[in-house]
């Protein structure tokens, strides 16, 4: 079984092909906690008050899938290590239609995530229909061309999803016991939201929604008031479709050079005795993760936002990068909680000889990062695509599958998980359940390449990426 359940003995015998099935809802256990017994005259599943009795009937399926229907007779008892346990996708880059995320939700509840991290916003698209700001999906949405890295094409994107899709997408997930938690990147990856609304920017210049990869230069102005009131009419609009407690507000690869030329930005950190730009973004992100908390919301941000040392504790961070972990450690130690996602063991955009299903399953849930607190600080683990160079859902279910299997496990069995041979034993004989869902994963000799074909797969990876691009990226990466 997949994730491996804290609890399983075999008690001998098998069940009956008469044997009733019996569901049961628990208070006295947690909320994420399920039971199993199989004995020859029954099945009976137990489950916390929560998500129970799905995770017992996920499990009830593996069971069926690796033994038929003649249960073997056992006992199971399990809970989750991690409460926040998470899948994400970017389709700000490239748009996914609403089955495909249905198929990619509904395989990645099969492996107990409870959180569908949506990119929704980025330099180069947003891509929900707003009822405050029509420009958005009218403008925001539109790209003309592709010209990522090495690619080039004319053929752009303009799909976003409609308000009916995106609660048809909220609902399918509720199902499963997922939470959708939306991402509006910011203050930097909004030259797409920009490109509707420049006035936000520090030099109000227009310009055209992002076609290339790379970190880009232009930021929401932190100095102005109407910036502030954009994003909570913005937030409002969207928290009308996203119920979930959860709230990403971005904060990665946000270089400073626009804010340290704006007088606006300058006179505002003068006045709130602000020491730098790193700061000011600390500043910003509170102002609207206090928004966010008014309403009931739990902020995330990526760990960038953390550098400025000046984020409220509450505020989740998600760590991707391993510098600054001073700061880092820092928020942790005040009582700040993080989300792992770190890029070498997590990021499935990367082909299977840059990150191994074994690098990706190898995720430390107790980093050195992580202070005084350890595994304390710990909500979970992410695994994440990011969508520049994927542009059909063969390629995004390749890379994904059976990559988001190996963070599921880690979310949920934490630190103490079996080794790695252990799960790809495990993960072999549930193998079918990808061609039952119809999902194109790899297939099993394309999950741990040998140095030769890795070599060769990293070497096709870095031809996506023109030499200018990479050395922007170098650039922008210096003043972040
Ligand atoms: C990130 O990968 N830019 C969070
Ligand atoms: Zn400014």
């Amino acid at each position: 079984m997949i994730p491996e359940p804290k609890e399983f003995r075999l008690t001998g015998g098998k069940m009956a092909q008469n044997a009733v099935m019996e569901e049961q809802e628990c208070s006295g256990i947690g909320r994420e906690e399920y039971r199993i017994s199989i004995t020859p005259e029954k099945i009976r599943l137990e489950g916390g008050r929560g998500t129970g009795l799905v995770y017992a009937r996920t499990t009830l399926e593996q069971l069926r899938l690796i033994y038929g229907e003649e249960l073997p007779c056992m006992e199971i008892r399990d809970w989750p290590a991690h409460s926040y346990r998470s899948f994400h996708i970017d389709c700000s880059r490239h748009y996914f239609t609403v089955d495909e995320l249905k198929k990619m939700i509904r395989m990645s509840a099969w492996f107990k995530q409870n959180y569908f991290h949506w990119h929704i916003s980025d330099d180069q698209g947003w891509r929900i229909e707003c009822r405050r700001y029509p420009l958005l999906h009218k403008i925001s949405a539109v790209r003309p061309g592709d010209h990522f890295g090495n690619y080039d094409s004319d053929e752009g994107e303009d799909r976003y999803y409609s308000r009916d899709e995106v609660r048809e997408i909220v609902e399918y997930c509720g199902r499963f016991g997922i939470e959708v938690v939306p991402e509006i990147d910011m203050p930097g990856h909004v030259t797409a939201i920009l490109a509707a609304y420049p006035e936000l920017s520090c030099t109000g210049e227009l310009v055209e929604v992002g076609m290339k990869a790379g970190i880009f230069k232009e930021l929401f102005c932190a100095g102005r008031e109407e910036t502030f009131t954009f994003i909570r009419n913005l937030l409002d609009d969207m928290m009308e479709l996203f119920p979930g407690r959860y709230f990403h507000i971005g904060g990665d690869e946000a270089p400073k050079e626009r804010w340290k030329a704006c007088p606006l930005c300058q006179k505002r950190m003068e006045e709130e005795g602000l020491g730098n730009a790193q700061e000011l973004q600390g500043y910003m992100c509170n102002r609207i993760a206090s928004y966010l908390q008014s309403k009931g919301k739990i902020p995330i941000v990526w760990n960038e936002a953390v550098y400025g040392g000046n984020i409220d504790k509450d505020v989740v961070v998600q760590l991707w990068t391993e510098d600054k972990d001073h700061q880092i450690r820092a928020h942790l130690d005040k009582g700040g909680k993080a989300i792992l996602s770190m890029v070498e063991h997590c990021y499935c955009d990367y082909p299977y000889g840059m990150h191994s299903l074994k690098d990706m399953y190898e995720l430390n849930m107790n980093p050195a990062e992580l202070g005084a607190r350890g595994g304390d600080s710990v909500l979970g683990a992410e695994c994440l695509v990011w969508t520049e160079f994927i542009r059909s859902d063969a390629r995004l279910e390749k890379l994904c599958w059976p990559r988001f299997a190996a963070t599921a496990e880690a979310g949920w069995c934490g630190v103490r998980r079996p080794e790695y041979e252990d799960f790809r034993r495990r993960l072999t004989a549930l193998f079918p359940i990808f061609e039952k869902y119809k999902i194109q994963a790899a297939g099993m000799e394309e999950w741990d390449p040998d140095e030769e074909t890795a070599a060769k797969q990293t070497a096709g990876f870095q031809m996506n990426f023109s030499s200018e691009e990479r050395d922007e990226v170098r650039k922008a990466q210096e003043d972040i």
